[in-house]
């Protein structure tokens, strides 16, 4: 007779994203099994429950459910103000988490949960489902294998359009409950991006302001300009204000401008060095690409696939593309793009644990309330 042995999954938070998680953990519905969802809003998880049509037990404080039940993992779907107490109460009940971006809104907390992992030998996966995307994926391998040359100049724009009513819920619109505004919780996705393909800011000149969003506390549009351990440099505009919402990253290398959404163009250079199109190099870049097989799962469903797996088969974090140590760095840019806009310098990286930018309290007291 052959056991299989079910994950027991637990869902905190039942709003907006925690729909994306069921979807990934009902994909694998064979090995996973949604046990429990906890909501500070009862009726809201009441509501998931429901409309997904699971048998999960409700609970209205996340702290009983983890005093009544066994879990292997937590999936934290609850503003970021909330992460770093849920992650540290699952992480010490002996639960690996899966924790929805940004990780937290400062260092000391993120390190916290880092620490309380490792301690607790479990795993934390900070969400950013976007590496999970073909283009982004196979984008990076072009790069990687040195198709494109060096590369030189990584541009993302990470432009959105809200309405003012997308603040009018108890946390997006302030710095204590969301711990910042369209850097931190939009422009993530792209910052993680930038760290996975161009690598590492070493320094940055941010400025950031509230331009048209009069009914929240946080920042709504930020620009930054980047240099690279790597040499190369780098530009990321955050906003929630741009009508169309064009979002792009772009690389510009040594033989092309590499595009995601995905596209190339090349240029040469004629006598004098001005250009003209490269249409052969552009070919040779584009068949290389269509070679690249799609990947298997994309977003959410690829990133939890992943992590169920990691967890059946009881490996440590190396076997993870995304981690608590990924969630930090992406953190620690934001961190870098408040401190510059707010003390008008270039910041250089990493911040120190002295840094009065490193501890959220300390962070609080420092951000501007627009
Ligand atoms: N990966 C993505 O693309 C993506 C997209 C949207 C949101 N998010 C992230 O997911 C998280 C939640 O965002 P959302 O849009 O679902 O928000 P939401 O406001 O729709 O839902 C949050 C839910 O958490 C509940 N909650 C708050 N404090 C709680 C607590 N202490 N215990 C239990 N429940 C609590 C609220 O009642 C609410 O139902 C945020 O960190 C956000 O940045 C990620």
């Amino acid at each position: 007779m052959i056991i299989i042995i079910m994950i027991s999954v637990f869902i905190i938070g039942a709003g907006g994203i925690s729909g994306n998680h069921i979807e990934g953990y009902s994909a694998l519905s064979e090995r996973v099994c949604i046990t429990a969802i906890a909501d500070a809003d009862k009726t809201r998880a009441e509501s998931l429950v429901q409309k997904h049509g699971l048998s999960a037990k409700v609970y209205g404080d996340y702290r009983e459910a983890l005093s009544e039940q066994v879990f292997q993992i937590a999936s934290i779907c609850t503003p970021p103000g909330t992460h770093c107490e849920i992650a540290l109460d699952c992480l010490n009940a002996g639960i690996h988490i899966l924790l929805e971006k940004p990780m937290a809104p400062s260092l000391s907390e993120c390190d916290a949960i880092i620490s309380a992992a490792e301690k607790k030998k479990r795993l934390v996966s900070v969400v950013a489902q976007n590496r999970y995307t073909t283009h982004v994926w196979n984008v990076k391998r072009l790069l990687d294998e040195g198709h494109c040359g060096k590369l030189l100049y990584s541009q993302a724009y990470s432009v959105w359009w809200r309405g003012s009513a997308y603040y009018d819920t108890d946390w997006r619109g302030s710095w204590e409950r969301a711990g910042g505004g369209c850097t931190l919780n939009l422009a993530v996705h792209y910052i993680d991006l930038l760290l996975w393909i161009a690598g590492k800011p070493k320094a940055l000149t941010a400025f950031m302001t509230n331009i048209y969003h009069s009914n929240a506390q946080v920042e709504d549009i930020s620009m930054a300009y980047m240099r690279f351990e790597s040499g190369s440099v780098g530009e990321l505009t955050c906003s929630q204000i741009h009508h169309g919402e064009e979002r792009k990253l772009v690389f510009q290398t040594e033989r092309a401008a590499l595009e995601i959404p995905f596209s190339v163009r090349c240029s040469k250079a004629k006598p004098g060095g001005f250009p003209e199109a490269d249409p052969q190099t552009q070919t040779e870049i584009e068949a290389i690409y269509k070679r690249y097989p799609p990947l298997f799962q994309e977003g959410h469903i690829g990133q939890i696939m992943d992590f169920v797996q990691a967890v059946e088969t009881e490996k440590d974090s190396s076997a993870l593309l995304l981690t608590g140590h990924t969630g930090r760095e992406a953190v620690e840019v934001v961190t870098g793009i408040y401190k510059s806009a707010v003390t008008e310098k270039t910041v250089r990286l990493p911040i120190a644990e002295t840094d009065p930018f490193y501890s959220r309290e300390r962070m609080l007291a420092l951000m501007p309330r627009y």
